[in-house]
């Protein structure tokens, strides 16, 4: 866990943006599909309703209007991108890339390196670390670093205990490098533990178990998870998460303006904020109105912060996620405005 190397640039996020389908999907339309009713869900996770895309609405797809969206509040055009990285655990097709499909859709250069990151819920973060360590060895200035994610094409719509917590979305942010120190990324720890995949998985779809009528029918393609110790590991790493970050950069939690957690459930982020002793109204949460969309909770839950003018120059932010692998990652960031 190597702190920052003060002889490179700094990288900052330059601006976000967002997109979420249309089509809402209501904790009431699901008691009519499944064994569920409205106070379960709510009280159990925070989630109200979660947002649902169409067959036109792929991880591509919103993954490009977000970035679209993250340019126009940039003010900068596609052809300043030198560099994409989309997470996902939901691409459009096994190959090629989400990323490579998403940069023909955007109009990005044709020269830059486009690849995506499989770290599910911790893609955003794994993403951001894994640009912002490219940018500051590299010959990139700009970066995207999308999260987008259609888990509604990979539930199982009959499993009351999975199909209720999902929901789909993009977020991007741009990075860009500057010579100012001590902004923008301070600080990271990205970790992964295998031994646990069955926690959080899926049997079939891949190379190992191609698709065949029987696993359709079984809905081995589809997200399974093992909730309970799920929530309990969720808890106590992305605390230690946080912890170890903060020491690492020699910031207490109470110098950090916002934390923005993957947005699993609502109990988890209680939790997280009671183990740093930190009120939970520094963990903003959008839970209830899109449930957990994976790599691309923590740039959602991040732009609408900074859109409603929460976030000022100069404030510390913790980003903490956790999920399928197992994986999980934290940065903390300060908040860099650039003089216009
Ligand atoms: O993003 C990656 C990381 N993911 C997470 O962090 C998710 C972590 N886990 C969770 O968020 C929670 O464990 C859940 C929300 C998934 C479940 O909450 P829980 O308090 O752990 O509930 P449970 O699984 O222990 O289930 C309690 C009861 C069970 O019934 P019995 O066995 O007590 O009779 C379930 O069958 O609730 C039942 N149940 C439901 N009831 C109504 C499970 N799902 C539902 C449902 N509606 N949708």
């Amino acid at each position: 866990m190597p702190l920052m190397n003060p002889a490179l640039p700094s990288v900052f996020i330059r601006a976000l943006g967002v997109y979420t389908p249309e089509k809402k999907l209501t904790n009431e339309d699901l008691s009519k599909m499944v064994d569920t009713n409205d106070e379960w869900i709510k009280s159990r996770s925070g989630i109200s309703e979660r947002r649902i895309a169409g067959p036109h609405e792929n991880p591509s797809d919103m993954g490009a209007w977000a970035a679209a969206n993250a340019l126009k509040n940039a003010a900068l055009k596609p052809e300043d991108i030198d560099l994409l990285i989309v997470a996902t655990m939901t691409p459009d097709v096994p190959f090629p890339s989400t990323a490579c499909l998403l940069q023909a859709k955007l109009g990005l250069r044709r020269d830059i390196p486009c690849f995506d990151i499989s770290a599910a819920c911790s893609g955003f973060v794994f993403a951001l670390q894994v640009g912002h360590d490219m940018m500051r060895s590299g010959n990139y200035q700009r970066a995207l670093i999308i999260g987008s994610e259609k888990l509604s094409g990979v539930l199982n719509w009959e499993d009351r205990t999975t199909c209720v917590l999902f929901g789909d979305g993009a977020g991007a942010a741009i990075l860009e490098k500057t010579s100012e120190p001590n902004v923008g990324i301070l600080g990271n720890l990205l970790g992964s533990d295998g031994t646990n995949a069955e926690l959080i998985h899926s049997v079939a779809g891949g190379s190992a178990k191609p698709t065949t009528p029987e696993t359709l029918q079984n809905r081995e393609h589809c997200l399974r998870m093992n909730g309970k110790e799920v929530f309990k590991l969720a808890v106590r790493v992305m605390s230690e998460s946080c912890e170890r970050v903060l020491k690492q950069c020699g910031v207490s939690s109470d110098q950090v303006a916002w934390f923005i957690p993957h947005q699993a459930n609502y109990r988890i982020l209680e939790a997280v904020a009671g183990q740093l002793n930190v009120g939970l109204d520094r963990f903003p949460s959008n839970l209830d109105r899109f449930g957990n969309t994976s790599a691309a909770s923590i740039p959602l839950a991040l732009e609408e912060a900074w859109r409603k003018g929460k976030i000022k120059h100069g404030d510390l932010i913790l980003l903490v996620a956790f999920g399928s692998g197992l994986t999980w990652g934290a940065t903390l960031l300060r908040w860099h405005e650039p003089k216009k």
